[in-house]
């Protein structure tokens, strides 16, 4: 092995892994006005049980109120909503209604004390297991209860997720970007060539996760 390499710089250590998610987090008890807050230090954690974390510094409002309430959603960022996701990112719900400024519809989760946003395709229903302090953020470790999808990405013949047809949109280094082009399947690099990569086997609902999660 090289000792290292010549045409890399080394950086001083950062959170330099991009893309990340950009999700919309909804919280707040059903007696409260809901607030959003947008997070992208944000990830699947384990796939049964199905668990997810999000970090968030102490001092945003939405810290409070998640700590409480030990509930919140997570709702799909879209191009639709990539402007409301930014602007829920630089406003406190200490001063505003989010939801109303930016138009967004709250609406009940089923299984969790929290609101979602009847806007977004694809919602996270998550109840808090534990919080680990880490340093400048507060990482919320939690649990999926129930997961939410607009019908207008199911395909209606195979009952299955039409997942680019939800405009996913991720972030990395300061700005927002489309997802693209699929280049292969989960595994594709182990199977016989048949052609060229096409997009992903659709999910059927009800399975709970695809075939070959992680
Ligand atoms: C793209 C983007 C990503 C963000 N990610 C996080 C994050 O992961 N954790 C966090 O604490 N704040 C994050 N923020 C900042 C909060 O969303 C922001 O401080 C917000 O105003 C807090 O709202 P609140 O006071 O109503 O809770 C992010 C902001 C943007 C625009």
């Amino acid at each position: 092995m090289k000792p290292s390499t010549p045409t890399h710089q080394t950086w001083k250590p950062g959170t330099l892994l991009y893309p990340v998610p950009v999700v919309l987090v909804g919280c707040g008890a059903r007696d409260e006005k809901p607030n959003l807050i947008t997070v992208a230090w944000a990830g699947i954690v384990c796939s049964d049980p199905p668990m997810l974390s999000v970090s968030i510094r102490p001092e945003r409002h939405s810290h409070g109120i998640i700590s409480r309430t030990r509930a919140f959603t997570v709702n799909q960022v879209t191009r639709d909503l990539v402007r409301a996701a930014d602007w829920c990112g630089v406003k406190s719900g200490r001063l505003v209604d989010k939801f109303r400024e930016m138009g967004l519809t709250p609406v009940r989760a089923s299984r969790v004390d929290a609101p979602l946003v009847a806007q977004s395709p694809m919602q996270l229903e998550c109840r808090v297991e534990a919080i680990h302090r880490l340093g400048t953020h507060d990482l919320f470790l939690a649990e999926i209860l129930a997961v939410n999808v607009d019908e207008r990405h199911i395909d209606r013949h195979s009952g299955a997720l039409r997942f680019p047809g939800t405009q996913p949109v991720c972030f990395g280094h300061g700005a927002y970007y489309a997802l693209g082009e699929c280049l292969g399947t989960f595994g594709h690099s182990v199977r016989k060539a048949k052609g060229p990569p096409g997009p992903r086997r659709p999910i059927p609902p009800g399975r709970g996760r695809p075939e070959a999660a992680p």
